[in-house]
């Protein structure tokens, strides 16, 4: 929308972010506390852990999102929440104190879908613009999809994994090979030193779905390496290899899904788009195939609140603002958004 000014809130799990963007492209702050140095020795994140965190750091986030923007409450021309999917006392300090904000001045609420978040993250700060549809390949902690985009209210899920999402699948490996959480970041930086000498499974759906699977891949590492046969094995060709049989099946199911429609345009997203190995399997193919690729900014790969404000921003264009009575949906679904509302 031309001129608008959103605060975005985003608390699904354990990043207490906030941002202030106009027109839903540019973002005049952008402030993500982390809390991984509370959550590392548990490996893994624990959901009373981020939503005390929240509740500590949240007000503060958002006087220095306004402060950094140099605006303040009443610029704004609403205020945007990620009401779920996520962990649900994460979610419901982001939405109640949404709702707060938006009652104490006055102005309106869009309470959006995290994963949508990530689906527009990469037209942030950039001249590129949806062609729609266009398809996005969305891979985070919590999740992995191919998604159809038809518009920023209709989407439809093409392919999903059947069990870990690969973000999970690199940060147990990552914990089998004795590496920090997460273990995203920590996998790609040993794989550049090592190569994919081991083949590890690539487990996909068969037939037409364009399903994938990736804790039967986890589970080969581990018996990898509890094998006294393979002690000796450089950990950086293990991280190499299992980094390999990831993006592999990622792209398998990304073409499959190409193959099915002529997109012009295909995004990356979520935390796993990040990782090096995988943005350039995904570049190269776009090169390749005549495809125009778009992956975000590596602040808007992982959790922000600036790609909650640019979503709420598109969807706002046609749908309402939410009433203050809207709750966090810990399992909201991605899927028909128009049944919804
Ligand atoms: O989107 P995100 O920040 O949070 C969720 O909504 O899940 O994604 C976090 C995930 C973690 O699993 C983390 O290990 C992974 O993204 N990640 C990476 C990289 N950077 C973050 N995975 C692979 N390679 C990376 N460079
Ligand atoms: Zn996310």
């Amino acid at each position: 929308m031309y001129g608008v000014l959103l605060l975005g809130i985003e608390t699904s799990c354990d990043d207490t972010a906030t941002a202030v963007v106009r027109d839903g492209k540019r973002v005049l702050s952008n402030v993500a506390t982390n809390q991984d140095r509370f959550h590392e020795k548990y490996g893994g994140i624990v959901p009373e852990i981020a939503s005390r965190q929240h509740v500590a750091l949240l007000s503060a986030a958002v006087e220095d999102a306004l402060a950094r923007a140099q605006t303040r409450l009443t610029d704004m021309d609403g205020i945007a929440v990620t009401m779920g999917p996520g962990l649900i006392g994460s979610l419901v300090v982001g939405v109640a104190s949404a709702k707060a904000l938006a009652f104490a001045s006055g102005k309106p609420l869009y309470a959006v879908n995290h994963l949508h978040g990530h689906v527009f993250a990469p037209f942030l700060e950039t001249e590129l613009e949806p062609e729609y549809p266009f398809l996005a390949l969305l891979v985070s902690g919590g999740h992995s999809q191919l998604v159809h985009v038809a518009s920023p209210l209709d989407m439809r899920i093409l392919g999903r994994t059947r069990d870990d999402a690969a973000g999970e699948a690199f940060d147990k490996t990552a914990r089998l090979l004795g590496l920090p959480f997460p273990g995203g970041p920590a996998i790609d930086a040993l794989a550049r030193e090592g190569n994919s000498t081991i083949k590890f499974p690539r487990h996909r759906a068969d037939g037409d779905a364009l399903d994938m699977s990736f804790s039967g891949l986890k589970t080969s590492v581990r018996y990898f390496l509890s094998d006294p046969k393979n002690t000796g094995v450089r950990k950086e060709n293990v991280a190499a290899s299992f980094q390999a049989a990831v993006v592999d099946v990622l792209m398998d199911r990304l073409e499959r899904a190409a193959a099915r429609y002529p997109y012009s345009l295909a995004v990356l997203s979520g935390g796993v788009a990040a990782n090096s190995a995988l943005q350039r399997a995904f570049t190269t193919w776009g090169v390749r195939n005549g495809v125009r690729t778009a992956i975000p900014q590596l602040r808007y790969c992982t959790d922000n609140a600036a790609m909650i404000a640019a979503v709420a921003d598109r969807q706002g264009e046609s749908k309402r603002a939410d009433p203050l009575s809207v709750s966090a949906d810990p399992n909201l679904s991605f899927e028909p958004l128009t049944s919804r509302r």
